[in-house]
């Protein structure tokens, strides 16, 4: 089955900062990939890669069609949808509202029948679809400044739902939200992709990555220095080196916070 994403050979600098290295990776279909690595490791910039923000060298393949060269909002309408890790809610619109503003993916089909059958328009209906999905129903007449952060960050979420990509990739959807909110959203997350949405998760929080991941991709100083299951990941001498600084052999639990949360997802301590 073609992948739902294939980047290959990814590299972007700025200026004397090379940021992105050479990257390989590729989401297939069906499947929730992780993308980790500490900060600064160039994470947000294959985001921006991927997505035309910035600009790269390299393929990016979206289902098999070769969209590098194309601007940011010809690869959303292909189907390529992202968060940011500051999330952006039009604030004097309900929830429902800002999902239908989101639209849908423009398609004749439905729009002929729209017309001719006066059906309830497409952005509407996927809005409700995508309330029910993240069990949204219950905010949907709520203004987003009365929510909290993680409500907020859902409906972030459900935003990039409603345009029916074909792939998502989620920067830092966990950022700020608490324990149980995080795992919250990591059952949310594996149910849009067990529903059919392959994604690209980064994030910080490693019993959420770890957790809900089927592989990992773990990036260092803008190069790639591991690839495997959250098993395979989480015992890589490098992938704790580049977390700690230091060698894995000199890893003690306890030794920073990131030491800390690191040592107790590496016993296994994150269950989710
Ligand atoms: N617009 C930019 N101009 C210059 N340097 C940048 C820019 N964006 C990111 N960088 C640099 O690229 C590197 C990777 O950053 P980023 O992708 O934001 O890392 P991460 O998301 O993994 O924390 C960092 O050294 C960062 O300072
Ligand atoms: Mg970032």
């Amino acid at each position: 089955m073609t992948a739902a994403l294939e980047a290959v050979g990814i590299s972007v600098s700025f200026g004397a900062v090379r940021a992105l290295q050479d990257v390989d990776l590729a989401v297939d279909q069906g499947k929730l990939v992780g993308l980790i690595g500490p900060n600064g490791a160039g994470k947000t910039t294959f985001v921006d890669a991927i997505t035309g923000f910035v600009q790269a060298s390299g393929s990016v393949r979206l289902e098999g069609r070769e969209i590098s060269s194309l601007p940011p909002h010809r690869r959303s309408h292909l189907g390529l949808a992202r968060t940011w890790q500051t999330i952006e809610l039009f604030d004097d619109l309900t929830v429902r509202e800002n999902l239908a503003v989101a639209g849908g993916r423009p398609s004749l089909p439905s729009s002929f029948a729209e017309i001719v059958f006066g059906r309830q328009p497409r952005a509407e209906r996927l809005a409700e679809e995508v309330l029910g999905l993240l069990d949204l129903e219950g905010i949907a007449e709520e203004m987003p400044s009365d929510l909290s952060q993680g409500r907020r960050k859902l409906v972030g979420i459900a935003r990039a739902l409603a345009g029916k990509p074909s792939l998502l990739l989620l920067d830092e959807p966990a950022a700020g939200l608490d324990t149980n909110e995080s795992r919250d959203l990591g059952r949310r997350l594996r149910r849009i992709v067990d529903g059919g949405l392959p994604t690209l998760l980064i994030d910080h929080d490693m019993g959420l990555v770890l957790g809900i991941c089927d592989e990992i991709y773990v990036l260092d100083f803008g190069k790639l220095i591991a690839r495997g299951t959250p098993e395979e990941v989480r015992r890589h001498p490098d992938v704790l080196a580049a977390y700690l600084g230091k060698s894995a052999a000199e890893v003690e639990p306890g030794a920073s916070k990131v030491g800390a949360a690191w040592a107790a997802v590496a016993e296994g301590a994150a269950e989710q």
